[in-house]
């Protein structure tokens, strides 16, 4: 497959490992064009994604994203030279259908394309804006899924430090809301009532934070919410609910802030990336700041509306592993379960 002669570089990248149906469009040049993502709402109704609905969800989404996109970007599809697609880890009916869209899409356009792994797209989502990390740096990537702190060396060159031993820290984020009948996703909903309760009421742990190792593990500390919420029922007053919030997340922020600044005690750091869905939340950025101006170091974050899973990182990615390497050849796979630390170094 070879690039358009010289055409300007101008990568879509498509995004569907979970219940987003997301295309974004990056401009070599210019930047990002465009993005459009359609969150699925059919998982309501069942407290939690169902992997068969949403991958026909987004069979009947991504044809009008796609348009949305390039719409928006005031290009057509004729203009774009590259395509890249979230290959893993994720769902996979999910996963299929933005891969077999994104190689379909590049036969038929007679360009280059790319399978990209999603925590990579995660990763890289802060060189979207014009204040780009410089390599090499520390990144914690932090989302529904993950809990990993990365010493990223380059492009492709990843070596992962410390990761959770069970669940996610945006996964105890929804368990907790989910516990506070608040909704679904429960990290902003959990950060809204943050704001407005106290997050010295309740003595909750802050686990692994003395242990000699960068690894975290929140499960116990969703029991002890779990426990706590079973204590105080039932919850009449909005201030307990608040309080509750508040104690929690002061407790993930505590030990995410106190394992990354042990990660950066380590390396020897000068940046330091935080990315992923949790990575959104104001008061965590705050208390990363202060950790890492004490320590000399500068933060990068994508914008809030590339924290969650987006088709714009998708399209960083592809850009800068398709310059990095070219186009994979036609025949695709998904990779429901992918290791960041079994992604090839360029
Ligand atoms: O990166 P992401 O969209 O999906 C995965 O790849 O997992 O992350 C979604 C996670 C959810 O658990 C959600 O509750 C959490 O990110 N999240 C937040 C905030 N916004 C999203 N957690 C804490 N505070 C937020 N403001
Ligand atoms: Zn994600």
């Amino acid at each position: 497959m070879s690039a358009k002669q010289n055409a300007p570089r101008i990568t879509l990248g498509i995004e569907t490992s979970c219940d987003d149906t997301a295309i974004g469009i990056y401009h070599e040049s210019d930047g990002l064009l465009a993005h459009s993502r359609q969150s699925q709402t059919i998982h309501d109704q069942f407290g939690g994604v169902v992997p068969e609905l949403a991958a026909r969800d987004h069979i009947n989404a991504i044809e009008y994203v796609l348009s949305d996109a390039l719409s928006k970007a005031s290009i057509t599809l004729d203009d774009i030279t590259g395509v890249g697609f979230t290959q893993g880890p994720g769902l996979a009916g999910s996963l299929l259908v933005g891969s077999s869209f994104g190689r379909s899409l590049a036969w038929g356009l007679n360009i280059p394309s790319i399978g990209i792994h999603h925590l990579e797209a995660h990763l890289l989502a802060p060189f979207l804006e014009q204040n780009e990390p410089q390599f090499p740096f520390l990144a914690l990537l932090v989302s529904g899924g993950h809990t990993m702190l990365i010493d990223v060396q380059s492009l492709g060159r990843y070596r992962i430090l410390g990761q959770s031993l069970d669940d996610a820290a945006g996964e105890a984020f929804d368990k907790t809301a989910k516990l506070l009948n608040l909704g679904y996703p429960g990290g902003p909903l959990i950060e809204a009532r943050a704001q407005e309760g106290d997050p010295t009421t309740y003595a909750l742990p802050r686990p692994l934070l003395d242990k000699d190792n960068l690894d975290f593990s929140f499960s116990g500390l969703k029991t002890a919410v779990a426990n706590l919420i079973a204590k105080e029922q039932p919850i009449e007053s909005e201030i307990i609910t608040n309080n509750i919030a508040a104690s929690f997340q002061q407790a993930v922020m505590d030990t995410l802030v106190g394992k990354t600044e042990k990660a950066l005690c380590q390396g020897d750091y000068n940046h330091l990336v935080i990315s992923g869905g949790v990575g959104a939340n104001q008061a965590l950025r705050t208390a990363f700041d202060t950790m890492a101006n004490n320590n000399g170091v500068v933060t990068y974050y994508p914008r809030l509306e590339y924290c969650t899973d987006n088709g714009a990182m998708v399209a960083i990615a592809a850009h800068l592993r398709l310059n990095n390497q070219g186009g994979q050849d036609l025949g695709f796979g998904v990779l429901p379960r992918w290791p960041l630390s079994e992604l090839a170094v360029c």
